[in-house]
């Protein structure tokens, strides 16, 4: 892997920040984008821009062209059966929203369904939302002391009356890769169905929706060197076409009168409205990014400097890791002492090194461990060990001053 060459293509990475150099480890909440997403959004608006499925002249025909060229590339990369399965959203939380809106309306009296505690807020309000006034209990999955899930428990739950599961391929917060291949076999032999949260899964791992036999995988562009705004739900087929739309508008219909329409063939179905097609374009190109290095080449990678930084961590007094599990993914989640998240976070910044710091849109985790949030650092191709030591040295600095 050439790192000088693809730190080249990310000209966010020369930036100074507080007259430093930058080193940018937010990468779970959002990575960045290389000049070949940023030059194919520029093309788009400079010679094709024109509104898709609709209408006859070259530039609209060109612009359906790159989306739908898109739809069949990313059918390919999931290894989905077909591009029916692949319905683009704007993002992982809104694809969870379109199947606990629409899926979610099966629910009823009496039914039950699991979440785990260390699901994003995204995989958590939507299902609430969804059962609403209806009686369906949310059982939800507990941890190990490593931050992995009780699948003891996990299979405990499986009764007559359960009708779905949720839950992550990747924690955003402890990196704990689950056994999702596993889980979802014992859901299916259990009767129920199972979304999975793929946003922190996609940009780490191949992700084989017909392997892992799942019945919905959702994840964005945005934290796979694409574009924001732009995510995808795949959902079996079959499941798709008896699920009601989600949202009315353009595009969607097949037949319209003042009193009654028909649906459009999947995926547009569930695609009301202009989709961002311009974004969608470029997310082929972030694929296309991650396939010039390899998805395995990129794991191997970030590996290493979760094991590098890992242990240099350790070695600081009173610093504690959320998250220790052997399948983990490059998310380092910790606290030092009583030292509240927010002051090392902010310090670090001034020192030009970007973290997360907070609930990570996962309360329910940081109430179960009895924590305000945690400090977190995240990797992806482009950074390096230097950028590694740069981060450890500065926690050095700063720790003394905040006691
Ligand atoms: N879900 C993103 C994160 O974990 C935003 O930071």
């Amino acid at each position: 892997m050439d790192i000088n060459n693809i730190r080249s293509q990310f000209p966010i990475l020369e930036r100074q920040v507080s007259g430093r150099p930058l080193v940018y480890l937010d990468n779970t909440a959002t990575s960045q984008t290389p000049m070949m997403v940023v030059d194919e959004i520029a093309r788009c608006y400079t010679h094709c821009k024109a509104n898709v499925h609709r209408g006859v002249h070259t530039l609209s025909q060109e612009a359906t062209d790159l989306q739908e060229a898109t739809r069949e590339k990313v059918r390919a990369y999931i290894n989905a059966d077909s591009i029916q399965e692949v319905i683009f959203t704007r993002g992982t939380t809104e694809a969870i929203n379109l199947v606990a809106a629409t899926y979610g309306r099966s629910f009823k009296d009496g039914d039950e369904i699991i979440l785990t505690v260390m699901e994003h807020h995204a995989n958590i309000v939507p299902w609430q939302l969804a059962i609403g006034d209806k009686q369906v209990k949310i059982n939800v999955v507990g941890l190990n002391d490593r931050g992995e899930l009780d699948i003891d428990q996990y299979k405990s739950y499986f009764n007559a009356h359960t009708v779905f599961a949720a839950f992550c391929h990747v924690s955003n917060v402890l990196g704990t890769v689950n056994p999702v291949k596993e889980m979802i076999a014992y859901a299916h032999e259990h009767g129920a169905r199972v979304l999975i949260d793929g946003a922190q899964a996609s940009p780490h791992l191949a992700i084989d929706v017909r392997d892992l036999d799942c019945d919905f995988y959702v994840f964005s562009s945005h934290k796979m060197y694409g574009p924001t705004g732009v995510g995808v739900l795949y959902g079996k087929r079959e499941l798709l076409e008896q699920m009601p739309p989600y949202q009315g508008g353009g595009e969607m219909i097949k037949h319209v009168t003042m009193e009654k329409t028909t649906y459009a063939d999947l995926p547009f179905k569930f695609e009301a409205g202009t989709p961002d097609f311009v974004d969608i374009a470029a997310f082929s190109k972030a694929i296309d990014f991650i396939q010039s290095i390899g998805i395995e080449t990129i794991a191997r990678h970030e590996e290493d400097l979760l094991h590098y930084a890992t242990e240099q961590l350790l070695r600081i007094p009173g610093l504690r890791i959320y998250g220790t599990s052997e399948h983990k993914s490059a998310v380092i989640s910790f606290l030092v002492g009583d030292i509240h998240p927010y002051d090392i976070g902010m310090l670090l910044d001034k020192l030009g090194v970007a973290v997360r710091t907070g609930h990570h849109c996962a309360q329910p985790l940081m109430d179960y461990y009895d924590i305000p949030g945690t400090v977190r650092a995240s990797f992806a191709v482009y950074n390096t060990r230097q950028e590694v030591d740069a981060f450890i040295a500065a926690l050095q600095r700063i720790l003394p001053m905040l006691g």
